[in-house]
């Protein structure tokens, strides 16, 4: 089945009537898949791209609408196994907003508005805005203060009785903690694994050879609905509450969402502690902002959040549309997982010869942006997720990561897809670029190329780390520069790089006079650095930047370094033998020295004799900030003054050039360019957090 980008505008569309039916089908085989067996078949994105074509067509064809349209439908139907709980309050699904935009946090609060006939000059609407969990939905009835029943939501008029497997979860109060508890309280929340949890249950099930839990999300479900409870018990479970369905009772009830979820918490119930109330659309555009800049350091699993309009009376006033309540919203994120096809298998040459398997993959829009490639890591894992040529994979792209390979649709491999993978034999037992021999030693899970600099994939690599910002932060040293200048033979060795002239430069494609000097100024700008940099630049093997800062603050002078024996060496904290040995070997290479030489023959300098500022170089430098909305503690100036301090920079305007936005209360345009160019968005305590972290950002 095309998904709907492949496929023209749903209400154009030439078979309208044939295409619903496909659908409809489509989406049922998926759902039972889903919802049913707990075995999906496809990302839930790519399902959602089916369903919302599919509710696009009804909407413009409304007697294409039929009953057991998967439209339709709450959700899956109860499993035979379980008893049938009937819900004393139907458990109902929310509207889901996919315009991840700003924009879609305001379409929400101005349809509440218009709703509630609220002009302009009207005061803002208070709303409470919350995770949306992605795992199971379950209702936990207590009366008396006692759990007695725990039940899944089913088709959302009954469920299925699954008391016994929830009393598994140790998050579950089974009593209250009030001394009067409302005569019934139904609590609401959804059911998840920790990502931890479910990586340590895989873990385990691999070592003892058993089957492995797909996700998170299906380890929760498949738990839930586990027939025998000691099993379930061995799957660690969580449960959030977000609601409440029938209350009786319940004298002094809260009269909003978050005072709700607020007494709820009091009386033991697990509540998230992502959660905030205030005023008007900021406060749904600054929560979304956030949750995405946090969504990756979350324990669990997200599939968005919630904006609940606060006050429970202007909920009741606004009620429910469609069996969905008007005064609630889904507010997505873009997709972080798409599936699609594998059109080869490339193998990339890293700086250090480490030769890296990469899926050049159909273009897929997933996690924000279009991907073409995604690491398959090592020889071993291609293996272990067994991905050939011509298969359809599962593809992620979370947060700044690069994208990778989760898993083959192997019901979906056609019969001429390649053979399994073989790394030596796919490169016939030569570097992909230099031909040098390649080597795997025992132990080692990367295979790597024994060229060294000679191999100019290496080389590239290792002008480009040189350039890079954490390092000499040469701009406008790019890939597409690198590339002409090694393949030229303009650039053999990293001094050349200050032998460029004007002539040269103009002289190369695509390169105009004034980025030609832009560039010649940037090089000649990177020549007065910090010892750190300089030896994080040289790329010696396991040197990273936080070991280069070591290495600089324990010697204070290059030369001390480069005549260091192994034993001196291992004196700087966390530099254990092999780190010291690769330091040895990197600075007993003549080639190397000569490197060296050359480079402070060409001017590059730095103060040896000042460890102080040696030791503490600029943590932010070269880092582009904008402010944006009022933060809680700091005013502008001080925001600005401790960025600058740090040596980053702030400028009034957002760009792709931006590295952070740092948004506070009323953020606005600003906020929404960001989110749009998908620059990182933190607040106040992202931003002390950079200061105060100096080798925590990975950019
Ligand atoms: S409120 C009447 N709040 O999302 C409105 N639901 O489509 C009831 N979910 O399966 C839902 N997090 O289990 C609400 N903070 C949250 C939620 C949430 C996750 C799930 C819920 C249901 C689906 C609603």
């Amino acid at each position: 089945m095309p998904p709907a980008q492949e496929s023209p505008c749903p209400s154009r569309c030439a078979d309208p009537t044939g295409r619903a039916a496909a659908l409809r089908a489509e989406l049922t085989r998926l759902g039972h898949a889903y919802y049913v067996l707990d075995a999906p078949r496809v990302p839930d994105a790519d399902y959602d791209t089916l369903f919302q074509e599919l509710q696009a067509l009804e909407a413009a064809y409304p007697e294409l609408r039929t009953p057991d349209s998967p439209t339709q439908r709450v959700g899956g139907a109860p499993l035979p196994q379980f008893a049938p709980v009937r819900h004393a309050v139907p458990m109902l699904s929310i509207q889901t907003e996919t315009d991840t935009t700003p924009q879609g946090a305001m379409a929400f609060d101005q349809r509440v508005r218009n709703k509630l006939a609220l002009g302009a000059d009207d005061a803002p609407v208070s709303y409470n805005a919350e995770l949306k969990f992605d795992g199971l939905a379950i209702n936990l009835r207590y009366e008396h203060g006692t759990l007695v029943l725990a039940a899944t939501r089913g088709d959302g008029e009954t469920g299925e009785d699954v008391t016994q497997n929830v009393r598994t979860i140790r998050s579950v109060p089974l009593q209250l903690q009030t001394d009067h508890p409302p005569a019934v309280l139904e609590v609401r929340g959804e059911v998840l694994m920790k990502r931890a949890d479910f990586e340590r249950y895989n873990e385990r099930q691999r070592a003892n050879g058993l089957p492995t839990l797909v996700n998170p999300r299906n380890g929760a479900a498949g738990s839930i609905r586990q027939l025998d409870p000691t099993v379930a018990a061995q799957r660690p479970l969580a449960f959030y509450a977000y609601g409440w369905g029938e209350i009786v009772g319940w004298t002094h009830q809260p009269d909003t969402q978050h005072a709700m979820l607020d007494a709820l918490s009091a009386m033991g119930l697990p509540v998230a502690e992502q959660r905030v109330h205030g005023h008007g659309a900021a406060t749904l555009v600054s929560f979304h902002a956030r949750i995405a800049t946090e969504r990756d350091n979350l324990p669990f699993d997200i599939d968005g959040v919630v904006y609940k309009v606060d006050r429970l009376a202007l909920q009741a006033e606004l009620g429910f549309r469609n069996r969905e309540p008007v005064w609630a919203v889904a507010h997505k994120y873009p997709a972080q997982e798409r599936s699609t096809r594998v059109l080869a298998i490339d193998i990339q040459v890293g700086r250090t010869g480490k030769l890296t398997p990469v899926a050049k993959l159909e273009p897929v829009f997933v996690g924000g942006v279009t991907v073409t490639n995604a690491t398959l890591h090592n020889e071993d894992e291609v293996r272990r997720k067994d991905v050939r040529v011509g298969d359809t994979v599962v593809v992620r792209r979370a947060g700044d990561v690069i994208p990778e390979v989760v898993s083959v649709m192997l019901e979906q491999r056609p019969a001429a897809a390649g053979d399994a993978f073989d790394l030596y034999r796919q490169l016939g037992g030569g570097c992909p670029v230099c031909g040098s021999a390649i080597v795997r030693e025992a132990g080692q899970a990367d295979w790597r190329c024994t060229g060294g600099l000679f191999c100019s994939a290496q080389r590239k690599q290792a002008i480009l780390h040189y350039a890079s910002r954490r390092a000499m932060d040469i701009e406008g040293l790019g890939e597409k520069l690198v590339e002409q200048l090694v393949d030229g033979g303009v650039v053999k060795v990293l001094p050349d790089l200050y032998r460029l002239g004007l002539l040269k430069l103009s002289a190369l494609d695509r390169m105009a006079d004034k980025s030609a000097s832009n560039l010649l100024g940037a090089l000649q700008a990177s020549k007065l650095t910090t010892l750190p940099r300089f030896v994080y630049a040289l790329g010696i093997g396991q040197v990273g930047e936080a070991t280069a800062k070591e290495l600089a603050r324990h010697f204070g002078s290059l030369d001390a370094l480069m005549d260091a024996s192994l034993e001196q060496l291992q004196a700087v904290p966390d530099v254990g033998p092999v780190v010291a040995q690769s330091i040895r070997t990197f600075f007993d290479q003549p080639h190397n020295r000569e490197v060296v030489e050359q480079l402070r023959a060409c001017g590059v300098h730095w103060d040896e004799f000042s460890p102080a500022a040696a030791a503490a170089p600029k943590p932010l430098a070269g880092t582009v900030f904008v402010l944006t909305g009022t933060l809680p503690t700091m005013d502008r100036d001080a925001a600005k003054a401790c960025i600058e301090a740090a040596g980053g920079k702030v400028v009034g305007s957002v760009s792709k050039k931006t590295d952070f936005v740092v948004a506070g209360a009323e953020a606005g345009s600003k906020l929404a360019k960001a989110l749009e160019l998908g620059v990182r968005v933190i607040d106040q305590q992202g931003l002390l957090a950079l200061l105060g972290d100096q080798g925590g950002l990975d950019t």
